[in-house]
């Protein structure tokens, strides 16, 4: 846990401009197999969840629509599903790419679909594989929180989460999570380990708020990594520096109001469940992360 900052102003300012790629100058991405942690600790942290979820449910075919470097992909690659890849940043899609190239004689990962698509647009970019759609859609890794609120009613996010919802076939599901934004905007802190990134080298996280009109409508996160002990295979990826530094911003979803946006794009008839760090919420006192189960109405209307 860190310091914070809250910063309040009456516009958005420049940054309101366009959806840009947050990854595109490439130091997150660089550093970010060493962020998110050893692949077998992090994965077995949702393995049990994720996988026993959609193997119970029948899911075969899956679309990962936040990919990044690869990582929810190639575990679900690595445990026998169909899956199709897509993000919008390039500089995170390389390593996805990498990967897919290194291990192209593994059936799974030559026939492994890797797109770069933006979710405001996900349908149309993507309609040619989508078919009758896909058994389950997944957004995982605090990320549906990168999308801003440009004009201040979330128009943009319904529209992602609309296309998100045509994806899914009728019976499918939609796993979506975002970062405990309720608990980082009582406490102006965000915690550094949580589920997903339990990289020994994560040594901060820094948090500002900032405030429109008495609203918040950016957390905005400075992570420090301290690269010094990595193994040597990851420091290939990055320079002589120990200490990586990178900024990321996110919308600070209410989870109140991200219940509600759900319930507009999936509409009355989906169901819904709700987890905190994977388990039932009855079992876990203030969660870092919430995950949302939508299983998409049978009846199309
Ligand atoms: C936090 S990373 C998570 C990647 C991976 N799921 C994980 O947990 O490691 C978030 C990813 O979302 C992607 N992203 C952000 N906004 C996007 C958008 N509007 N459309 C598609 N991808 C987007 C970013 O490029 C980035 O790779």
């Amino acid at each position: 846990m860190a310091e914070s900052n809250s910063i309040t102003t009456r516009s958005l300012g420049t940054a309101s401009e366009g959806i840009k790629d947050q990854y595109a100058d490439g130091k997150a991405a660089k550093v970010w197999q060493i962020f998110i942690g050893d692949k077998k600790s992090r994965t077995q942290n949702y393995k049990n969840f994720l996988v026993g979820l959609l193997k119970q449910r029948g899911c075969k075919r899956i679309l990962d629509v936040a990919c990044g470097t690869g990582i929810d992909s190639i575990m679900l690659l690595e445990e026998g599903f169909e899956v199709v890849s897509v993000d919008a940043s390039d500089k995170m899609l390389k390593y996805a790419l990498k990967e897919r190239w290194n291990r192209r004689k593994e059936a799974a990962f030559d026939k492994w679909i890797i797109e770069e698509a933006n979710w405001v647009n996900l349908y149309d970019d993507i309609e040619d594989v989508v078919g009758n759609g896909f058994d389950a859609v997944i957004c995982l890794g605090n990320s549906f929180a990168h999308l801003l609120d440009n004009f201040g009613d979330q128009r943009e996010q319904v529209k992602a989460l609309m296309n998100f919802e045509k994806c899914v076939k009728p019976g499918g599901l939609l796993l979506i999570d975002h970062r405990n934004y309720d608990d980082i905007m009582d406490t102006g802190r965000t915690a550094s380990k949580c589920i997903y990134y339990n990289s020994q080298h994560t040594t901060d996280i820094k948090t500002s708020v900032l405030y429109v009109g008495g609203r918040p409508v950016l957390v905005t996160l400075d992570y420090l990594i301290d690269i010094s002990s990595a193994d040597d295979e990851k420091r290939d990826y990055i320079n002589e520096d120990s200490i990586s530094e990178f900024r990321l911003s996110y919308y600070p979803h209410r989870l109140k109001v991200f219940k509600e946006m759900l319930r507009k794009s999936f509409g009355e008839n989906a169901e819904f469940k709700l987890y905190g760090d994977f388990k039932p919420l009855n079992e876990i006192d203030v969660p870092d992360f919430y995950i949302h189960v939508v299983e998409k109405s049978r009846t199309v209307f």
